[in-house]
């Protein structure tokens, strides 16, 4: 019989996890199973800190940004000692299962957890990359798409009345999801997603037909980790960066380069703006809100039936449980279809 389970966030914040935790306990509540939530993510559980939540914890959670848990991209498997401590802490509460909020990396490790040391791990997916592989959908996605649209739509009105052009840099490490979904609901004139990679030089001419064709300003939706190509098809690389815990590189930079490449070649004003962390923060939409609810729900009711090692997935139009180990089983990319039809827009 599941009686207590625990609750972590791990990586980046995005909106909807607090949404998540309160569903957690007000469903737990329910099922008789009492929640403990834990701090700092893998951090907290290797250092055994967790504090036991209840209804009056969670309340007026439902539109709050962030996480009251606090996030950390702390790897446990780097050390073993590390993975002993959680399983002591784990032990020493008597903790039935956890449930691990969190991207690829962070569900990579409760996976680690669930199939190398036999924790009963439950995994929900949040990024506002949408990059998880097994669900359409991640909790903070749909906040981000619109928290970015708002911006392309600010961008568009100094960009219309300077004859800028303006490139929106947009987070989602190595998949183009935010930025395709955002550049096409703010109308952007290009999209650079890492699933397409383009030569530069056509971007090149498609602004400059553009504006031959009587528009005097651009905006360009770019990727983060956009690839891009020069003449001759070589790569324009970035310069290789930090790695965290989780093994990530840090990917932020594509707009950078293009600014600098459409400045050389383009011959009108280029301004550069890097949406960065804005993406990640302020209240759920209300999407976000009802997926973290339902995925908090799902996630207590295969607890209290005693199942673990899923990953609730939102999937043709509802939400279910697969084998957490999916995640590991490809990689998520934007699908041709879509690009393909941001692309009528383009120009
Ligand atoms: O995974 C979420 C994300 O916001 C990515 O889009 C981005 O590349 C990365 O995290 C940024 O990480 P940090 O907050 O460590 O700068």
């Amino acid at each position: 019989m599941t009686k207590r389970l625990g609750i972590l966030t791990g990586g980046g914040d995005c909106p909807g996890l607090n949404a998540v935790i309160r569903a957690v306990v007000r469903r737990a509540e329910f099922y008789g199973i009492t929640i403990y939530g834990i701090d700092d993510g893998f951090k907290g559980l290797a250092e055994d800190r967790l504090r036991k939540l209840c209804q009056q914890d969670v309340s007026g959670l439902l539109p709050r940004g962030g996480t009251v848990l606090r996030s950390t991209r702390f790897n446990p498997f780097k050390e073993a000692k590390l993975v002993s401590r959680c399983l002591k802490t784990i032990s020493k509460h008597k903790l039935d299962g956890l449930i691990v909020v969190g991207g690829e990396g962070s569900l990579g490790i409760g996976l680690d957890l669930f199939e190398k040391q036999g924790v009963p791990v439950l995994g929900i997916p949040k990024t506002i990359d949408n990059d998880v592989f097994g669900t359409e959908y991640c909790v903070g996605f749909f906040t981000a798409v619109q928290t970015a649209t708002e911006a392309i739509d600010r961008l568009h009105t100094t960009a219309e009345s300077h004859n800028f052009v303006m490139i929106a840099e947009l987070m989602g490490r190595h998949c183009g999801y935010l930025a395709a979904y955002a550049g096409l609901a703010g109308g952007a004139d290009y999209i650079l997603v890492p699933e397409q990679a383009i030569c530069i030089d056509e971007l090149v001419r498609s602004l400059k037909e553009r504006h031959k064709s009587g528009k005097n300003f651009s905006i360009v939706a770019v990727a983060e980790d956009a690839r891009l190509y020069d003449a001759k098809g070589k790569a324009i690389v970035r310069t290789p960066t930090l790695q965290d815990e989780y093994g990530h590189i840090t990917t932020a930079g594509a707009g950078l380069k293009v600014r600098d490449l459409l400045v050389k070649k383009l011959g009108f004003e280029v301004r550069l703006t890097v949406l960065g962390h804005i993406q990640r923060g302020g209240s759920p939409v209300a999407m976000d809100r009802i997926l973290a609810t339902l995925y908090g729900c799902e996630a207590v009711r295969l607890a209290s039936e005693g199942q673990f090692g899923r990953l609730i997935a939102y999937d043709s139009g509802r939400v279910m449980d697969k084998n957490l180990n999916i995640i590991h089983q490809g990689v998520k990319r934007l699908s041709a279809d879509f690009f393909e039809v941001a692309a009528t827009f383009f120009g």
